[in-house]
């Protein structure tokens, strides 16, 4: 069984699919962290993002990996564990460079695809209910006002230490969100079946009750 959840940065996405993931007993896919894993690959090869060919001209030598034990997940890129330096500015903006270029979006399909075979899986992403697996059965598309989005991003940062002032963050946002939602492949754009909730005001545990109560009606 698959549940697709996609929606912009900041929405609360993360959070709400692993509380989602824990309680089905599901495994938890952050398909964000496969495209962070190609733009640590790209950075650490000293690649522009922005390049295009040279970025797909990496991918077939790069072998890519994520394993989960006990309710962890680790990303290996050859073989080494990359998982604590995905979060890093300069990663999140460069995966958000590398994700709008397709060579990059074709090599992860496969990849993601198979993890969904591992079992029943929470995946989350910009384009899980309308590419990569369009025929799950329950879809959600999480959105919430623009200025708590930057303002749960910024208190993420804070607590991981990386909090600078709130206008970087909202420029983040802001021209990540533009980029997820008009790069001509696979942009961020609800699927026409999944159930859309405004997370503005609610906890994450009140959006995972919102989910298992649409599930148990059908959507
Ligand atoms: O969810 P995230 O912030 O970790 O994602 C990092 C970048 O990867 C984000 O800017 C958009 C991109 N992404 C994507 O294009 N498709 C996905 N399914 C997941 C992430």
């Amino acid at each position: 069984m698959i549940i697709a959840i996609d929606g912009p940065a900041g929405v609360g996405k993360s959070t709400v699919a692993k509380l989602l993931a824990a309680r089905l007993g599901c495994l938890y896919l952050d398909t964000g962290a496969l495209y962070r894993a190609v733009a640590w690959k790209t950075l650490r090869s000293n690649i522009p993002p922005t390049d295009r060919e040279q970025v797909v001209k990496l991918l077939p030598s790069t072998s890519l990996h994520m394993q989960f034990q006990n309710g962890a997940v680790q990303v290996l890129v050859d073989g080494i564990d990359v998982t604590g330096e995905l979060r890093a500015p300069d990663v999140t903006t460069a995966a958000s460079v590398v994700s709008a270029i397709p060579g990059v979006r074709e090599w992860l399909l496969p990849i993601q695809r198979q993890i969904g075979q591992r079992g029943s899986v929470v995946a989350e992403g910009r384009d899980i209910g309308t590419k990569v697996f369009p025929t799950a059965p329950y879809k959600f598309f999480l959105d919430a006002d623009a200025h708590i989005r930057v303002e749960r991003r910024h208190r993420e940062l804070v607590a991981a230490g990386r909090g600078g002032a709130i206008e970087a963050t909202h420029q983040d946002l802001s021209d990540r969100d533009l980029r997820d939602r008009t790069r001509p492949i696979d942009p961020l754009v609800p699927a026409p079946d999944a159930r859309s909730i405004d997370t503005s005001t609610l906890s994450p545990e009140q959006v995972v009750e919102v989910m298992i109560s649409a599930m148990s009606t059908g959507l």
